[in-house]
């Protein structure tokens, strides 16, 4: 990233902020394009902010002149597209703004990069890296082989369907235009500052407050997880390696049941967390319903980037795990003003009508 000048959608978010946090440092420019929508939190980044070539910019990834105005002003060269909504259940209640933000917001920034890029003679070394989801390959069985970088893509929740847009909009760009944009499509993270309505820090902040743990369906859910410093990493080696035009998969080869992880979480919080409302805590385990359309089991054949670019993740599960529990129980200040009314309505709209199977 040395003389890079990156502009950085999303970066308030959880993977973006990582992604600030651990590759920009050495940035010639981090710009962070972000809208602060409720999962963007400004004061995850508010001790990076202040050098010159550092800026925070409060926006929305649809606004096409605001874009355009970025890219000239800070003179990027490299754009690295976390923004988006994230989380499959509000994709079920909300779809609308999945398809503005993940579809056409993509688009936006793709039409922006493309005029800029023109404008200043199509400069060999500028890059469009579009952060994906390997939910745009749909749903395994429990034997089929992981999914490569060309599966067929079988997007099924509204997620995933506008994620698989926006990857079919950044291809289109590097087939008709030439344009030098990479896909990353990546599997399930984990790891500080998550949003707390994502499985992981979910389970272990109701542990906190000794409420149920709420586990969709039989529980048996496959997905493959990923420490989000090892995806970040894999960001970095794309970017640096990466001929334009190319996708790669990135995962864990950590292919871990839902209730596996719920069952590990619980004694780790038995471990960690002190005096505990509910002890030990897997009593507050507790099946609800399922999830509409909630697939079965992602995994991530990650072949290719370990071939082509030498990388793999450096974390197993068991110590990422130990780490992000012990990150929520020191970072009460981060995650407890997460904790709003907005947020209560949300988990009461989501949860409250599940009863216990
Ligand atoms: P997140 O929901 O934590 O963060 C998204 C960020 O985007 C927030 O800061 C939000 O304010 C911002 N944002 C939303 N709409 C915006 C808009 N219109 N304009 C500008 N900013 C906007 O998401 P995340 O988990 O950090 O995921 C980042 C990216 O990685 C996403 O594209 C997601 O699809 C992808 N991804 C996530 C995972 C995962 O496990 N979390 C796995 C694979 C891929
Ligand atoms: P999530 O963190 O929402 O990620 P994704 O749906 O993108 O994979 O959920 C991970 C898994 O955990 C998924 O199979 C759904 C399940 N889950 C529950 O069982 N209970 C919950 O309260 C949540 C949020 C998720």
């Amino acid at each position: 990233m040395k003389t890079q000048r990156v502009l950085i959608t999303g970066g308030a978010g959880f993977i973006g902020c990582n992604f600030v946090r651990s590759c920009c440092q050495d940035a010639g420019a981090t710009i962070v394009l972000d809208a602060l929508t409720y999962a963007g939190n400004r004061a995850t980044l508010a001790d990076l902010e202040g050098p010159e070539n550092f800026a925070f910019v409060e926006g929305d990834i649809c606004d096409s002149v605001l874009v355009s105005k970025l890219l000239t002003q800070y003179a990027i060269d490299t754009v690295i597209h976390f923004a988006a909504e994230s989380h499959v259940d509000r994709s079920i209640s909300s779809p609308a703004v999945f398809v503005h933000t993940n579809v056409v917001g993509t688009f936006t920034l793709l039409e922006a990069f493309r005029h800029h890029w023109e404008d200043e003679g199509k400069p060999e070394g500028f890059r469009f890296l579009h952060v994906s989801t390997d939910e745009v390959f749909g749903s395994l069985n429990f034997d089929d082989p992981p999914f490569s970088e060309t599966a067929p893509y079988a997007p099924n929740s509204p997620y995933a369907a506008s994620k698989a847009g926006s990857d079919h909009l950044v291809r289109a760009y590097f087939h008709t235009y030439g344009l030098p944009t990479l896909i990353t499509n990546c599997s399930n993270n984990y790891g500080p500052y998550q949003f707390p309505e994502k499985l992981i820090p979910l389970m272990c902040l109701n542990i906190l407050l000794g409420k149920p743990l709420p586990v969709y369906g039989d529980g048996q859910n496959i997905r493959d997880w990923l420490h989000v410093e090892d995806h970040c990493s894999a960001i970095a080696t794309v970017l640096q390696k990466a001929a334009p035009g190319a996708t790669y998969n990135i995962g864990g080869n950590n292919q871990v049941k839902n209730i596996d992880i719920v069952e590990q979480l619980c004694a780790l919080m038995d471990e960690l967390g002190g005096d505990l409302p509910t002890s030990p805590s897997r009593e507050l385990i507790t099946f609800v319903p399922d999830r509409p359309g909630h697939d079965r089991r992602y995994a991530m054949d990650i072949a290719k980037i370990q071939r082509e670019l030498g990388w793999s993740p450096s974390y197993d599960f068991a110590t990422g795990l130990r780490h992000t529990v012990q990150w929520y129980l020191s970072h009460r200040d981060w995650w407890q003003p997460l904790l709003s009314d907005q947020y209560q309505t949300y988990y009461a709209d989501l949860y409250g009508d599940r009863a216990a199977l």
